[in-house]
């Protein structure tokens, strides 16, 4: 069973899909620890109510980024984790972190990368026009959503779109996604060669 440690920083939708995919039975993962930069996030009272292990971290209470990201470090390493599963944290991770991190870390991005990285993908895709866009599983690097790449899924976008209108499109996906992805690692089945990801065929 696949060890998860989760960071959100507020709405928890996609931490939420993810708890919901374990209780179903159809996720061989537990949540055992979620982890928020702001206190007032929902994803908090989310874990919460599925009785989940939950701790603010608001970073204003340490010196300074390193001080702050070495005690998350400290928390995460208080109990298993296999995976580091980012979920809406909407602070950068800093090199340092990255590094000393006891497992990989993975985070969703609402857009097809390497197309619209940062924040308000949806909003930048719209108003660059594109017609297909969609969101994005990948390994985090010390880039901005610039880590390999896991597995997309894609969405049509249409002319009277506007970035409210294709966050809800993508958002269907990305919980599916999020999911579907950790099934692949409860399976063993995710290789990353270089900046190449594979997913390997798995047995039925
Ligand atoms: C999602 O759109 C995710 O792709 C992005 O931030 C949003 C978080 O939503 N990184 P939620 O907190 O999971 O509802």
């Amino acid at each position: 069973m696949l060890s998860l440690v989760v960071l959100a920083s507020g709405r928890g939708s996609n931490f939420l899909a993810i708890q919901e995919a374990i209780e179903a039975g159809t996720l061989d993962a537990k949540i055992v620890l979620l982890l928020s930069d702001k206190p007032e996030a929902k994803a908090l009272s989310i874990a919460r109510a599925h009785g989940i292990p939950a701790k603010a971290f608001p970073p204003s209470a340490f010196s300074d980024q390193n001080a702050y990201e070495q005690a998350l470090l400290d928390e995460i390493r208080q109990g298993p984790c296999d995976l580091i599963i980012l979920a809406g944290y909407m602070k950068i991770l800093g090199a340092a972190f990255i590094e000393a991190a006891p497992a990989p870390i993975l985070n969703i991005h609402p857009s097809l990368l390497p197309s619209f990285p940062g924040l308000h993908a949806q909003r930048q895709a719209v108003q660059y026009g594109v017609k297909v866009s969609g969101c994005t599983v990948h390994f985090v690097d010390s880039g901005l959503d610039s880590g390999p790449i896991i597995a997309q899924r894609a969405v049509p976008v249409y002319g009277d779109d506007n970035e409210e209108s294709l966050s809800a499109r993508i958002l269907v996906e990305e919980h599916q996604l999020y999911s579907e992805v950790l099934r692949w690692f409860a399976a063993g089945r995710v290789e990353l060669d270089g900046r190449i990801v594979t997913i390997t065929e798995g047995s039925i």
